[in-house]
């Protein structure tokens, strides 16, 4: 029989950081519209900023170009299959995997957090990220909006609710956020 060994190949590998989806959803599952959102809450947008602050965020490159620019206080990193694109400001990974991968290492600003990773757009990216995320943030707004990008649904089986709080907007837009943690 073979003793214990202090093989290091053997070790548990090293804990990748927490995938955090973010994402925000009108009726129906509708994210986006013309590659921006269709509604006005800036109240969510507020959400948003505190929620990623001081971590790494992944969006695809299609997101990316919505916004237009890296958002400050955050990593921001971007997945485009073009291993040419670059922003200033930016990092790029060409899949979700390398995305987290690099979000594991500290980067060039030592104050942003390795521990948790949120992944924040768009459906291309959400579809993959669904798979392999641990939470999900989610803004449920009471909006009937059209739209051409969609959050998949989140299966009941696989996701429990942590918290919930529901809210009304200064305009008087309902809606909830739900955290959720992968059972
Ligand atoms: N409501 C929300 O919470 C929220 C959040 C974010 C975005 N959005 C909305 O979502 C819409 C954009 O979503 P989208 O699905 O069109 O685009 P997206 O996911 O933002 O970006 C798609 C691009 O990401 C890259 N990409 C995607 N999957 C990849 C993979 N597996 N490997 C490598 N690269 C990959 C590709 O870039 P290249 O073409 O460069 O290769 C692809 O064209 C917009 O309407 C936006 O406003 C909503």
């Amino acid at each position: 029989m073979n003793a214990p060994t202090e093989d290091s190949s053997q070790a548990a590998p090293a804990a990748g950081p927490r995938v955090t989806i973010v994402v925000a959803r009108a009726r129906g599952g509708v994210i986006g519209a013309d590659n921006g959102l269709p509604w006005h809450l800036p109240e969510d947008l507020k959400h948003f900023r505190t929620t990623t602050m001081g971590h790494a965020i992944v969006m695809g490159r299609k997101t990316f170009e919505s916004i237009g620019k890296a958002l400050p206080g955050r990593r921001t990193i971007v997945v485009s299959r073009d291993p040419r694109w670059t922003h200033p400001g930016c990092e790029s990974a060409t899949s979700l995997g390398a995305a987290i991968a690099l979000a594991a290492q500290p980067g060039a600003d030592p104050s942003i957090s390795t521990d948790e990773v949120f992944v924040v757009g768009g459906e291309q990216l959400f579809r993959d990220a669904i798979g392999v995320a641990q939470r999900a943030i989610v803004t449920d707004i009471d909006v009937e909006v059209a739209g051409d990008a969609h959050f998949p649904e989140l299966d009941a089986l696989q996701w429990r609710v942590e918290s919930r709080s529901e809210h009304r907007s200064a305009s008087g837009l309902r809606y909830a956020i739900t955290d959720y943690r992968r059972t």
